[in-house]
């Protein structure tokens, strides 16, 4: 059966995406929509201009700010502290960015959905874990009120005018959702006996559903409230968590850790237990014909898994089967509660397959993967990408990137076939990638996450790579299959959340981290994006020029750079 691209687009076209210029395929099957379809009129001029644009990889660079190649530009959108609303204020450590517009007819008009994963306390609530023997006996609650509140997401209205994209100040949408936000589970069985989570925190990468919903994902949950671990008697233990929250708020680890659905239009979530409970980096949906949906999801911790949930009923994250990758034998094994002996040995029912969803997973022999990071399906075979960022363990040290076919090109098969797409080193010039995106014409963008105690170091393996950086991989032209640094980040820095606009004029990218390193906030190791208050600020920035354009817009004979 032939990869429904029909369906893809269709799912595009209904998360708002404008399709310009499509790549061949695409435009030639005529699947567009007249009505989804948003052209933008390139003039003779223009398209003349654009032929000489080429692209330039930038060389590795260790420089306190955000460089960017030849024909790109950024403005800086939100930052850390930037007032939103009269009573909300944009949160700390922005990740998985996600753009909606209001209406199909004007893309430059929307919702930015922005993803707050953790806090540093030295910069959020002044509060120095250097200075402590035992840290967590001198925290106080005011602290950990402030480092509740930066983290979660923010949903902002945001507009381009004169070629510039600015929030819209104190727009009725503008929210924020906190650690200290009532989320419901979309669960008919009680969750640590509760039907509902106080906050969300953690929240890493993401995705966007066919209905125009926000995902956000739970990925590091143990550090705020610990973990529940269970020895081989099946004996619970409570681990306590790095940041000691559970000191003054002793909410359940059991809470954390999961897929969130986020209604843009009035900022109600959900916390859907059928994707099951770990370090969700991201969640990436994929509607079948008959409106079922596939949904990806790694658990970004060394030697834990790849995930996917398929639904049994239409545009539905709560009934279905969640499966688990046996990468090796190319099979995807079913965390069923009911037809797994092997799950009724160890577990009392689902619902605590689910909250264990890892342990549930080795028990059936899921392949151990490097470190999963972000998931993407590619818009032109259907094939699903999924970084493996490293693995220190293994002496995995620069990454790679795994692509999954499934059988027959259906999402919801049992059986593919996985192999390895690319490596990360010195010979393909990255290394530890972490967020993908893949554009309109389908080149595919990288961000790479090495951290921030390594990089520049000259004992460690990072050295030449210098800053962590954003890549892309062409589709076309003469660098076809090359990985080409358009980007590099400022000091102690990483790139996340890639999200092109929906006309595709403009990359949204979270700048994360900034400064990380730091010892003394006097005199922080970045100072960018330099304000007056010489404070690194991790902020979202909008990326246009004409190499975007280029290589976003045209098709594949006229992008080719
Ligand atoms: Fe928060 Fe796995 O990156
Ligand atoms: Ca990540
Ligand atoms: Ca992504
Ligand atoms: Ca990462």
């Amino acid at each position: 059966m032939q990869y429904d691209r029909r369906k893809f687009m269709s799912f595009l076209g209904k998360a708002g995406v404008g399709i310009i210029f499509l790549p061949q395929f695409l435009s030639s099957c005529g699947i567009v929509n007249a009505s989804n379809s948003k052209r933008t009129e390139v003039s003779k001029e223009t398209l003349e201009r654009l032929k000489k644009v080429t692209l330039k990889n930038l060389s590795p660079s260790n420089e306190d700010d955000l460089i960017l190649t030849d024909n790109l530009e950024y403005s800086v959108l939100l930052k850390w502290g930037d007032r939103i609303s009269g009573v909300d204020t944009f949160g700390f450590n922005n990740d998985f960015t996600c753009f909606i517009p209001l209406e199909n007819n004007n893309l430059k008009d929307g919702l930015l959905w922005v993803n707050h994963e953790y806090v540093n306390p030295l910069f959020v609530s002044q509060f120095d874990f250097s200075k402590y023997e035992t840290p967590l006996d001198y925290r106080t609650i005011e602290q950990v009120d402030k480092e509740m509140y930066n983290v979660g997401g923010t949903i902002v209205r945001v507009r381009e005018e004169k070629g510039k994209w600015r929030i819209v100040q104190d727009d009725p949408y503008n929210r924020r959702i906190t650690g200290k936000t009532p989320i419901k589970f979309n669960w008919d069985f009680p969750i640590a006996g509760k039907y509902a989570a106080i906050g969300t925190h953690s929240n890493c990468s993401g995705g966007i559903t066919p209905w125009n919903t926000f995902l956000t994902c739970e990925e590091n949950y143990q550090d705020q409230y610990g973990e529940t671990e269970y020895d081989e008697n099946n004996t619970a233990r409570r681990v306590p968590s790095s940041y000691g929250w559970e000191r003054f708020y002793d909410y359940p680890p059991e809470h954390y850790g999961w897929v969130v659905e986020i209604d843009p239009k009035d900022g109600t979530a959900q916390k859907h237990v059928a994707l099951g409970r770990f370090s969700h980096e991201c969640c990436t949906l994929i509607e079948l014909e008959d409106e079922r949906i596939v949904a990806y999801s790694g658990d970004d911790k060394s030697n834990e898994h790849l995930y996917k949930f398929v639904s049994s009923e239409p545009r539905s994250l709560k009934e279905g089967t969640l499966y688990v990758a046996d990468i090796i034998n190319g099979k995807w094994i079913a965390l069923d509660w009911e037809k797994q002996v092997a799950l009724k040995e160890r577990f009392k029912d689902q619902t605590e397959v689910l909250i264990r969803a890892r342990e549930a997973a080795k028990i059936l022999g899921a392949t151990e993967l490097n470190r999963p990071e972000d998931i993407e399906i590619d818009p032109v075979t259907g094939n699903v990408f999924v970084s493996l960022t490293n693995n220190f363990g293994k002496g995995d040290y620069h990454g790679s990137i795994l692509k999954i076919e499934e059988f027959n090109e259906m999402h919801d098969s049992l059986t593919f076939k996985g192999s390895t797409y690319i490596v990360g080193g010195e010979e393909n010039g990255f290394s530890c990638p972490d967020n993908l995106a893949f554009d309109h014409s389908g080149n595919l963008w990288i961000t790479s996450d090495m951290s921030g105690s390594a990089m520049n170091k000259e004992e460690k393996p990072y050295m030449a790579f210098k800053n962590n950086s954003l890549f892309v991989i062409p589709r076309y032209g003469k660098d076809a299959g090359k990985v080409i640094r358009v980007a590099s980040a400022p000091r102690d820095a990483e790139f996340t959340g890639p999200w092109f606009s929906s006309d595709g004029e403009t990359l949204f990218l979270s700048v994360q981290h900034p400064g990380e390193q730091t010892i003394d906030i006097q005199n922080p190791t970045s100072k960018w994006p330099f304000d007056m208050d010489g404070i690194p600020k991790p902020s979202v920035v909008a990326i246009k020029g004409d190499l975007l354009l280029k290589m976003n817009l045209l098709n594949k004979i006229e992008m080719s750079v």
